[in-house]
Parts: structure tokens; C-alpha cells; sequence
């Protein structure tokens, strides 16, 4: 489906040189089918952009084309300026289902510090000069302040809650300075509040950290007041535009085949009612017991 033109500015070409994400006509097929077909899609850099849609949709393997790490049947996708595979340093990204349960002993800090050179983990350190130890360290308590994890980044993740375990993974992603974050459902597993929390500090994170943000997610209604952008897989087809223009009963209703409702409440805000497949909350399932 072709992402409708709109007016731009004069000078906008250039902007469009440096779009963070442009994809065009993009197909993906697997095992035999296609998963989607003909996805256009444009994300400017310092744009949040939510990937939303059904089980099954396609979501994490559109964000592993833009990885380059799935071949397009089809079409056309230009990460950053350059191809998926030469922009890849430039992106930071967290994959779904990650499980810290086996790495429990290991503290938060050295958590972040693992996505600043991964091939170091769990080897002996080669010795860094001090200036690049010293920046390093800067670097890693900038990022978990950012994220709110000074208070716990020095306590073994393992007794850490699912939120705030979720925290120091978006650092980690973050603590390289991408361009580019990819978050492939962070908020899967979260409590209604710590999905609220993890999508208001996504969106500052966007702002402070000058980077587009890729976000999949289950359900909408946590993220509405912050993005910039949605895209709707579903049916191997994808809906994209701003919030106001995609998020409406006949557009979700024709693209899921089922009736969805977007009511808005006294205060503004939109709900969407109705989704199949509604998120499966296993609640805050790293709480440490009591
Ligand atoms: N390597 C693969 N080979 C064949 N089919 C795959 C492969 N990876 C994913 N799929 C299928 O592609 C579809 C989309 O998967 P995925 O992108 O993970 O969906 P989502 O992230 O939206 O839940 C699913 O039906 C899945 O079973
Ligand atoms: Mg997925």
C-alpha cells in the first residue's frame, strides 16, 4: 500500500537523503509464502514509529529486512542512507522473547556494558587505554541514567523486576549511540504501568538521544500519546501514516476483517477496542517474590 504524499517544504530533498528508514515496495517470502507484500514505508530520523499488527503479521521480519538480516523478494530498503548491512553499526536494536533468566547473576551495569563490544563478553578484557576506559564508563552511567536504572544497574539482573530488566536492555541497545533503535516488543510480558512508563521514556529517549525509534508492539493504546507514526501489518498488507490518519474504526476494521472501535476519551486520548489477539500479560513475571 503506497504511503500518501504530502506536502513537503522546499528543502526537503535533502531531509529525504537522510530519512532513517526508506522502504519501498518490499516483499518478504519464507518458507514459500509471502509474509507481506509491497510495504512502503519512510521514517525520518528522530521519529518514533510504532510496528503494530496481529501474531504471525510479519513485524519481526520486517524489522529484520531493515537488519538486513531477511531478503526481500521484492522492492527496496535503504537504512540510514546506505544498505541494511553497511548501516548496521549505526543501529541498535533489541530482539524479541530475549530471556535474562540463564545470565541472572550478571549486574545491570555489565549488561549495558555488553552492547558496547558484545565479541568482549565473558572473555578476559584486552587492556584499554585509560582515556577509552574512562569514556566508556561515561558512556554506560549516561545511558542507565537515561533510562532510570542508576538506582539498580548495580544489582544481579536476576533479582531485578521485568521492567526494570527491560530498562537496561533499551540501554544496552542505546549505549553504542545509534542512529536507528529497533525494539521488537519490549513491552510484551510488562504490567499495564511499566508498559505506560517504558513507552513515555522511549519517546524521550528520541529526543535526547536524536534517534528514530522502531517499536513493535501488541497493542497501541500504551504508546498513542507518543508517537510520530504507525504501521499496521496485517493480512500481508501494511497501513502507514500518522496516528489520526490510521488509527480509525473503518481503517483497522478493513484491515484486521473484524469490527474495531476508536473511542476517545474526555481527555483526548484514543482507545482502541476490539483487536483480536489481545496482548498475553504473564504480568511482571520477573518480580522477586515476596
Ligand atoms: N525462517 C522462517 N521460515 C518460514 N517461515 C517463517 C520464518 N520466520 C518466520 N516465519 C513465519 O513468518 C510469519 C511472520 O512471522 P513474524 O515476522 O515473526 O511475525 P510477528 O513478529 O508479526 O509475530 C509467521 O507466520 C512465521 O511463522
Ligand atoms: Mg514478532
Amino acid at each position: 500500500m503506497t504511503e500518501t504524499a504530502t506536502s513537503e517544504p522546499v528543502g526537503a530533498q535533502s531531509e529525504r537523503c537522510t530519512a532513517a528508514v526508506r522502504i519501498s515496495g518490499a516483499s518478504v517470502r519464507l518458507g514459500g509464502r509471502i509474509i507481506f507484500a509491497d510495504v512502503d514505508l519512510t521514517v525520518d530520523s528522530g521519529q518514533f514509529v510504532a510496528i503494530l499488527g496481529p501474531n504471525g503479521a510479519g513485524k519481526s521480519t520486517l524489522m529484520r529486512a531493515i537488519l538486513g538480516l531477511a531478503p526481500l523478494a521484492a522492492g527496496s530498503v535503504q537504512v540510514l542512507g546506505d544498505t541494511p548491512a553497511g548501516a548496521r553499526s549505526r543501529v541498535g536494536y533489541l530482539p524479541q522473547q530475549r530471556s535474562l533468566d540463564r545470565a541472572a547473576g550478571v549486574r545491570g551495569v555489565d549488561l549495558v556494558r555488553l552492547g558496547l563490544d558484545g565479541t568482549r563478553w565473558g572473555l578476559p578484557l584486552p587492556p584499554l587505554g585509560k582515556a577509552r576506559r574512562r569514556s566508556e564508563r561515561n558512556r554506560i552511567a549516561e545511558v542507565i541514567e537515561l533510562v532510570g536504572a542508576s538506582a539498580y544497574a548495580g544489582r544481579a539482573i536476576g533479582e531485578l523486576s521485568g521492567g526494570e530488566q527491560q530498562r537496561l536492555l533499551i540501554a544496552q541497545a542505546l549505549v553504542r549511540r545509534p542512529e536507528l533503535l529497533i525494539l521488537d516488543e519490549p513491552l510484551d510480558s510488562l504490567d499495564l504501568p511499566n508498559q505506560a512508563a517504558v513507552a513515555a521514556l522511549v519517546r524521550g529517549v528520541t529526543s535526547r538521544e536524536r534517534v528514530a525509534v522502531l517499536l513493535v508492539a501488541h497493542d497501541v493504546n500504551p504508546l498513542l500519546p507518543h508517537l510520530d507514526r504507525v504501521v499496521y501489518l496485517a493480512g500481508g498488507r501494511a497501513l502507514t501514516g500518522p496516528v489520526d490518519e490510521v488509527i480509525t474504526a473503518p481503517r483497522l476494521s478493513a484491515l484486521y476483517g473484524a469490527p474495531i472501535e476508536v473511542l476517545r476519551t474526555s481527555d483526548g486520548r484514543l482507545v482502541v477496542v476490539g483487536l483480536p489477539e489481545a496482548p498475553h500479560h504473564h504480568g511482571d513475571r520477573h518480580e522477586p517474590q515476596p
